[in-house]
């Protein structure tokens, strides 16, 4: 289980040597990465995690998709220069990585029968924050969306922590036809990661929830101001504020 520890406490920001221990493909493009290294300051889930790729300027923002003392998982989708090298790296391989970033899901306001809606790449955050809502009595409804089924990933894995799972494919070649909304059923708290229109869409039918943003970083902990969304409270960083905003304060 990851070691979850409550939430309200202050996480800060390590830069950590981690060992690459497996590095294989679960899908045509999506790549599932787990570490050995320090994740003492991996504190909740809907964190993130910045990776240094060699050769590269920017770091690659890569959410939490499981912790546990000395390990990290982590999966990521090949959509450019950065994430094709990782797709390369091997095990063996040490990569420097930046931890405790982000706010991550706020359980303290989470009700007992919240859903879980995550879409494409926002699938992985939302399988810590399945098993941290396990390890506190709360067993959420889990509805995943893909575009075909050659795309879907980890159903089983969600299923193996003894959570309802439904999945949505838009093609309809897998699951029910459709988007995730369509399965969310009649569920007012949605704890949400995937693209905006996603988000949106799930925003637009529920009466309250959290809701997990991205946005291009520069350096991932707060300093740059590049990552700004405009709120309903002023400007806020996704890397520092967010990634997860809560409902009330979004504006579109
Ligand atoms: C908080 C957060 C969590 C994320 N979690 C995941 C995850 O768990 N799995 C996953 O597959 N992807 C995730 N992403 C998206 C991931 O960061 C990008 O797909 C990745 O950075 C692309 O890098 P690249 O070099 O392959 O692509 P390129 O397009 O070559 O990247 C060029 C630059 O743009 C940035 N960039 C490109 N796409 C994105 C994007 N969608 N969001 C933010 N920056 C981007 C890159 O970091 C890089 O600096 C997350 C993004 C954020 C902000
Ligand atoms: S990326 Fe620099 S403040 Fe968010």
């Amino acid at each position: 289980m990851p070691p979850f520890k409550g939430g309200g406490m202050e996480i800060k920001m390590k830069d950590v040597e981690f060992k690459i221990l497996t590095n294989e493909a679960l899908t045509g493009d999506i790549f599932k990465m787990t570490l050995d290294g320090d994740t003492d300051e991996i504190r909740k889930p809907g964190q993130f995690v910045d990776i240094k790729i060699p050769g590269r300027f920017l770091r690659r923002p890569i959410s939490v998709c499981d912790w546990s003392e000395n390990k990290l998982t982590l999966i990521y989708k090949v959509v450019g220069e950065g994430t094709e090298d990782m797709s390369y790296m091997e095990p063996g391989d040490y990569i420097s990585v930046l931890t405790g970033l982000g706010n991550g899901y706020d359980l303290r306001k989470i009700p007992k029968n919240p859903v879980i809606a995550g879409g494409g790449v926002g699938v992985p955050p939302m399988y810590a924050l399945a098993k941290c809502l396990k390890q506190i009595g709360i067993t959420p409804y889990v509805a995943l969306g893909f575009n075909t089924k050659s795309d879907v990933f980890y159903e089983a894995e969600f299923k193996a922590l003894g959570v309802p799972v439904n999945v949505a494919t838009v093609d309809g070649s897998y699951g029910a036809k459709g988007i995730v909304t369509d399965i969310i059923g009649d569920h007012d708290y949605a704890l949400c990661c995937g693209p905006e229109p996603m988000l949106k869409a799930v925003y637009n039918v529920v009466k309250d929830g959290q809701f997990s943003f991205e946005s291009r970083m520069g350096c991932g902990f707060g300093a740059c101001m590049g990552c700004s969304k405009k709120t309903k409270n002023g400007f806020k960083r996704v890397c520092k504020d967010g990634p997860i905003f809560m409902m009330e304060e979004i504006a579109w």
